[in-house]
């Protein structure tokens, strides 16, 4: 067991931390989507903590955190000019960036691929941070392997106390859902994750991107899907989930019908009272996806340890930001959906 300090997010801290992260140690740090477990990216044997902490397959790839978009041709080559018009545009933010990797960046960061994401976070301690470690920083989400990405330090105490040396503590994530990820080292962009950057903003800049297959699977409407046990499924409460997609007004009719005793619903604020029996978790106003991203982690980690045995949401138009978060509804329903 290690003793896992809590500090706050200033100056000091962040010095305290470069230090640990500069002796192979491992830090959860704040990001404006969630918080990362970070450690020296170029660290063969730091990196392998992060696997080791999270429960992690090592054939999942990890996103190297840059304190400024000048430090992308450290670690990347054949840099396109759309990763340079997107980093000029979104960065700092929650955009990451998959492009072809210098031999500089360890096969167990990228999970033996000759690729490698960058994105640089709207947070100033951890950028502070990172340019005092003098290295990139790797980091997943701070939440053990298939539980959902943690949005406060309380989330990462919760996954991570006992593993790591210390937790800067930057309050809630402004953003709440992770970074959009788009590939940039084929033949056309590619979108890997939808996530806290819009696609929209990002093709308004570059024109089309390309939905990967299993982005277009996720968030397929037409039909439903029914994954064959746990394999696909991430973000999961303790609880079973079931997606009910559709308007508002449908899916919360579907919902009364359908809810019994012991049952936990998520859905928008507007048709909270309609559920008086039931526990009740409220994404915000059924327009505010900025809500919806900010709460989606935090209501799939509210149920566990509840009486709930069955979880049912009423999901977001996907469109904008609440294709993020309709992506991650999805998968901690392992991909049970009903259209209504
Ligand atoms: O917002 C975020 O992106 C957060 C914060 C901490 O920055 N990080 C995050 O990391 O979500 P993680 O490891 O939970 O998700 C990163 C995703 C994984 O699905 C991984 O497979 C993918 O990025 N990925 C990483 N490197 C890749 C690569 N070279 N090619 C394709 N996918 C990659
Ligand atoms: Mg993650």
């Amino acid at each position: 067991m290690t003793e896992t300090f809590v500090f706050p997010a200033n100056n000091e801290s962040a010095e305290k931390c470069a230090e640990m992260i500069k002796n192979g140690g491992l830090v959860a740090i704040p990001t404006e989507t969630v918080y990362g477990l970070g450690a020296n990216g170029l660290d063969e044997e730091a990196v392998l903590k992060i696997f080791l902490a999270k429960g992690r397959p090592q054939d999942n790839p990890l996103i190297l955190h840059l304190a400024d978009a000048d430090e992308i041709e450290k670690y990347c080559c054949d840099v396109p000019e759309t990763a340079k018009k997107l980093a000029q545009h979104f960065w700092p933010g929650p955009l990451t960036m998959v492009l072809k990797a210098k031999d500089i960046v360890p096969k167990c960061t990228t999970a033996g691929l000759d690729t490698v994401a960058v994105r640089c976070p709207d947070c100033d301690v951890t950028r502070k941070l990172i340019s005092l470690a003098g290295v990139p920083v790797a980091a997943p989400s701070a939440n053990t392997s298939g539980r959902p990405s943690p949005t406060s330090a309380a989330h990462v105490i919760e996954d991570m106390t006992g593993k790591i040396e210390a937790i800067i503590d930057n309050g809630p994530c402004t953003v709440g859902v992770e970074s959009t990820i788009i590939d940039l080292s084929g033949d056309k962009p590619r979108l890997l994750r939808p996530g806290g950057l819009p696609l929209e903003d990002i093709e308004a800049i570059i024109g089309d991107v390309v939905k990967d297959k299993a982005v277009k699977g996720e968030v397929k409407d037409d039909e439903i899907v029914r994954a064959p046990g746990m394999k696909y499924r991430h973000y999961a409460p303790k609880a079973p989930v079931t997606v009910v997609t559709g308007k508002p007004e449908d899916t919360g009719r579907y919902i009364l019908e359908n809810c019994g005793a012991n049952t936990g619903i998520i859905c928008f604020d507007e048709y909270a009272h309609m559920f008086d029996d039931c526990t009740v978790k409220c994404l915000g106003k059924v327009a505010d996806s900025g809500e919806h991203a900010r709460r989606i982690f935090e209501i799939l980690r509210a149920f566990d340890g509840t009486d709930v045995i069955k979880i049912i949401a009423q999901c977001p138009e996907d469109k904008g930001l609440d294709s993020a978060v309709v992506n991650r509804l999805k998968k901690a329903a392992g991909f049970t959906v009903i259209k209504v």
